[in-house]
């Protein structure tokens, strides 16, 4: 029902503010969430981040979400060390990287466009986090990671966005370095609606709104995606949205040297 509210919104040139709207009151009708481990973000922070303001939710999905990119992490590159650096494009207010932390000894940054979010993380976890632009470039040397993941930040790009930060994944990676990327793909049920188009082009956009925030929301076909990777990423692999922890399709590419 929601999602049909939001779509007719946008379709009527007013999603934006109403999606404001409808943030702040899923924030202010949200549940006292139970004791848990680890700080908890409050509650319109997890709206922005995870669409929700549910913690156990929010919990629960972060927890899969770095199980799944660390096991990719090993399957398509190599045990990364301390020396090693670790880049969250889009971290949000730290759903993913609360547990990745745990798992991975690699030095950590996180970078986001919302700037309570970093503050958020830079307060409460481990890690160095910057409040980075819309646009490319990042505030990071070329070859500085080792790993880049970013859950649902391609998500919400139209396609010029989404080619302009592939290409900036590339730059930023090390040669042979891995990115996993997650993106709403055709297996998805909401897809459905984007046909033909989506096929025919390997990208839709479904509901219009602001650049880089939760409204606007784009798909991709798996060859769509890593089309527009560019000479620099190479497709490894593609775990489809129905097989993966994520409720998206995770793509794994690795930097090619020499391009
Ligand atoms: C749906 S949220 C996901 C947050 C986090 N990745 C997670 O899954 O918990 C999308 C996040 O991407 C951030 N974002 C969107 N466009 C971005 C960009 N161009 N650069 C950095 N962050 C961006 C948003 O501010 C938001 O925090």
């Amino acid at each position: 029902l929601l999602r049909r509210a939001a779509d007719a919104l946008a379709a009527m040139g007013v999603g934006e503010p109403a999606f404001r709207v409808f943030e702040r009151l899923q924030a202010l009708s949200a549940r006292k969430a139970a004791a848990m481990d680890g700080p908890l973000p409050p509650a319109f922070l997890r709206v922005l981040t995870a669409g929700s303001s549910n913690a156990e939710t929010f919990v629960e999905q972060g927890r899969k979400a770095a199980a799944e990119f660390h096991r990719l992490a090993c399957d398509w590159g190599r045990p990364l060390s301390p020396r090693d650096r670790v880049l969250e494009f889009g971290c949000g207010c730290g759903r993913v990287a609360r547990w990745w932390l745990d798992l991975c000894p690699a030095r950590f940054d996180g970078c986001d466009v919302q700037g309570r979010l970093i503050d958020w993380c830079a307060q409460n976890l481990r890690g160095e986090y910057r409040l980075t632009l819309l646009d490319p470039p990042l505030p990071y040397e070329a070859a500085s990671f080792d790993l880049i993941y970013a859950l649902s930040v391609f998500t919400h790009m139209r396609e010029p966005g989404a080619v302009a930060w592939l290409a900036e994944m590339a730059r930023v990676l090390k040669p042979g370095g891995l990115a996993l990327l997650t993106f709403q793909d055709d297996r998805l049920p909401a897809a459905a609606a984007l046909q033909p188009g989506l096929s025919e082009t390997g990208f839709a956009v479904r509901r219009r709104g602001a650049e880089g925030r939760n409204l606007l929301a784009g798909y991709f076909t798996a060859e769509g995606f890593a089309a527009r990777a560019g000479p620099g990423l190479e497709l490894l692999h593609v775990t489809p949205s129905d097989a993966s922890a994520q409720g998206q399709a995770v793509a794994v590419f690795r930097r090619r040297a020499g391009v």
